[in-house]
């Protein structure tokens, strides 16, 4: 693929590194700031030739640069966060043409697949109750918030799925937890880019799925193959539509 490269920021960096080492080439660089790529307003002619744009920006640049992508008819991959409230006027102008255009706030092929996995684990433990289920994160010292986004998440894949767990406590609880709560718990400490452990529990043994994050490349990784996955779809798209796509794949073989 020829792929324009839309915020040339930390993420902008490792998508170009990820597009090199996967065999695609990078047309351009948009970015505002002076020391970082092209830095002329993006025009649909710039799209010329190209097979997609991947963009990590700024949350107020993702409208206008969407209006652009959707009059250059090319297919964009979308990771920049904090836009939740322009999201509906987005998708319905993609709804509204002819374009391909996929969001993720997480394009983590790692934390995807975990996710995948905490919910099928919490499905199967319906049918052998003695199992019970909770969630641990550890985050750097930097970290503001708790619990992570991810671990939020992973929560509410389990109790979208088990029968026995409908409420998510996250405090220190400072007395017996009920049955149909969920911990999550949250350590703070180091410079740990991101653990996360859900456990399942019985009285005869332990099972544990862990995703650990090591750097931002799985995030470059996710986001790249993403635009693969585009390549002639039309609409408007998330990341769990093409995770579960490449899952449900790998099922049938
Ligand atoms: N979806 C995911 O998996 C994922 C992972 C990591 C980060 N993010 C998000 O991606 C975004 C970028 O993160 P980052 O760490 O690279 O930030 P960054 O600050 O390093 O880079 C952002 C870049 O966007 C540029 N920019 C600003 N306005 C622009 C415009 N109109 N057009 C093009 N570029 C513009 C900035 O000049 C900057 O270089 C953030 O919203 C972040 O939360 C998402």
């Amino acid at each position: 693929m020829h792929v324009v490269i839309c915020g040339y920021g930390r993420m902008g960096q490792e998508v170009e590194q990820v597009l090199l080492a996967r065999g695609h080439s990078v047309v351009t660089r948009m970015d505002p700031a002076p020391d970082r790529g092209d830095t002329r307003a993006m025009k649909p002619a710039d799209f010329k030739g190209c097979n997609g744009v991947i963009e990590f920006s700024l949350a107020d640049a993702v409208t206008a640069n969407a209006r652009t992508y959707i009059e250059a008819g090319v297919p964009a991959v979308v990771g920049t966060t904090g836009w939740e409230d322009k999201r509906a006027e987005v998708e319905q102008a993609v709804r509204d043409s002819d374009s391909g255009y996929l969001v993720g706030s997480n394009f983590s092929i790692g934390a995807n697949l975990m996710f995948a996995l905490t919910e099928k684990a919490a499905a199967i433990i319906n049918s052998f109750p003695e199992y019970d289920i909770m969630v641990q994160e550890y985050h750097h010292t930097r970290k503001k918030d708790s619990p992570s986004g991810t671990a939020l998440t992973l929560a509410e894949k389990i109790l979208s799925v088990n029968h026995a767990k409908t409420e998510i406590v996250s405090e220190c609880l400072h007395r017996q937890i009920k049955p149909h709560e969920l911990h999550v718990g949250s350590v703070r400490g180091g410079s740990i880019p991101g653990v996360h452990t859900v456990t399942l529990d019985s009285p005869a043994d332990t099972i544990a799925l862990t995703h650990s994050a090591r750097n931002r490349s799985g995030f470059a990784t996710g986001a790249v193959m993403a635009l693969e996955w585009l390549q002639g779809r039309k609409g408007f798209f998330t990341v769990d539509d093409f995770i579960e796509d490449l899952i449900a794949r790998s099922l049938e073989h």
